[in-house]
């Protein structure tokens, strides 16, 4: 089974990724995480940062002349800002002191407040430096080799956003397939649907201006994932249990919906099922929609995954508006306006694949094993052989 750890503040050095449990002889390199991390980049309304920060990776463990080892792959991610100027040195130092510039202005919509009563800390940096998305590199870099792993079994993850502010994709638009990834990732909103992406960039020119953020939709599409991932026999062995929790651990995610689970729960139970039919062609069993996303009882049953993550708007605006509080002093205060970007839905889209692939490669190793690719692969094989006998 996979087990992810991350480490590091925004502005700290570095962040540092530990995967632990992949098979022996997954090919990876430097250049295939790269490229996955700069997909988290994309997307129209971002600001700065994004520009000039860009990812350096290193290998620390766990791999070998391009293959893992089986033992644990271990990556840093070395942030830029730091090597580039003394900026953060002081204020990010693990040695001993203190901050000269302690932020009491705890910002609405983050964790600043809630994670300084927890923590007991005097100065919101000591929060929002872990808080920040900038942790979601390393997930991206970890989603990166889940999907390698994955993609040996002919799983193929892609993600598109569906609503942006109140411009949506219509419900009966062409859904993208993996072939389309490219097309989706070139639109600036990373939505399939060129007269929505048009709402889109509208909705996010107009909140530019305003200085204000937008939320949004994003649809996880699985394509090729096997039967038979997760169990219906207790609650935290249940998939779309585990993808839910995946989703919403992202920063800012508010809502997560498995298939089509907000529109059925308002129609007639007659017309909110997926039904079932036998393929004699293909000699399997098939659904006629995808209204469940793909899993029933908890389990895959071989058809698409849909999986969507809603994001509400980003707290930091570029124009102060939103009232907090100096927890120094009591006083009403604005919330600081800092640099930030309009939205991060295209973003977090690719993150939401990030964690579909991560509970994906994590149960698909529960379920098949394996030492190696070739076993968990031959695993794999079986066990769809087997399927395909038993249901003949
Ligand atoms: C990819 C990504 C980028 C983000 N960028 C920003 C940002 O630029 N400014 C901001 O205020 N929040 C940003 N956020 C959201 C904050 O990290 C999040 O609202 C904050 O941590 C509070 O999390 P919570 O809403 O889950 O409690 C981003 C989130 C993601 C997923």
């Amino acid at each position: 089974m996979l087990r992810l750890l991350t480490a590091g503040e925004s502005h700290g050095q570095a962040l540092v990724v530990v995967l632990e449990g992949l098979p022996a002889g997954l090919e990876i390199t430097v250049e295939d995480i790269q490229a996955e991390m700069a997909r988290r980049r994309l997307g129209y309304g971002r600001g700065p940062r994004q520009r000039f920060e860009v990812d350096e990776l290193t290998l620390l463990g766990g791999v070998r002349h391009g293959r893992t080892l089986g033992s644990p792959l271990a990556i840093e991610i070395r942030n830029t800002e730091w090597f580039r100027s003394d900026r953060w040195h002081d204020e990010m130092s693990p040695a001993p002191g203190e901050t000269k510039e302690p932020l009491t202005q705890v910002r609405p919509g983050h964790a600043d407040l809630a994670g300084m009563q927890k923590y007991g800390f005097t100065d919101a940096r000591d929060v929002l430096e872990r808080a920040s998305a900038r942790e979601t590199a390393a997930r991206v870099a970890a989603g990166a080799v889940a999907k390698r792993l994955l993609s040996h079994l002919g799983v193929e993850i892609i993600s598109h956003v569906i609503q942006m502010g109140s411009a949506r994709v219509p419900a009966e638009a062409a859904r993208p397939t993996p072939a389309d990834l490219d097309a989706v990732d070139e639109s600036p909103v990373r939505c399939f649907d060129n007269v929505a992406a048009d709402a889109m960039i509208a909705e996010v020119k107009a909140a530019a201006k305003d200085g204000d953020s937008l939320g949004g939709v994003v649809e996880v599409l699985a394509f090729g994932v096997p039967i038979g991932l997760g169990s219906h026999v207790h609650w935290d062995r249940k998939l779309d249990g585990l993808v839910a929790q995946a989703l919403m651990s992202i920063q800012a995610v508010k809502g997560v919906e498995i298939g089509d689970g907000f529109e059925v729960a308002g129609r007639r139970g007659s017309a909110a099922h997926d039904p079932i039919r036998w393929n004699s062609d293909d000699g399997r069993y098939e659904r006629l929609s995808t209204l469940a996303g793909g899993l029933e009882g908890g389990i895959t049953n071989g058809e698409l995954l849909v999986a969507r993550a809603a994001m509400k708007p980003l707290a930091t605006l570029n124009v102060p508006t939103l009232e907090t509080v100096d927890t120094a002093t009591k006083e009403s205060a604005v919330s600081f306006k800092e640099r930030t970007d309009v939205t991060a839905v295209p973003a977090m889209g690719v993150v939401a694949e990030t964690m579909v692939a991560l509970v994906l490669a994590d149960e698909a190793q529960r379920k098949f094993g394996g030492d190696s690719v070739a076993e968990f692969v031959r695993n794999a094989e079986a066990a769809a052989a087997a399927t395909r006998d038993r249901d003949a």
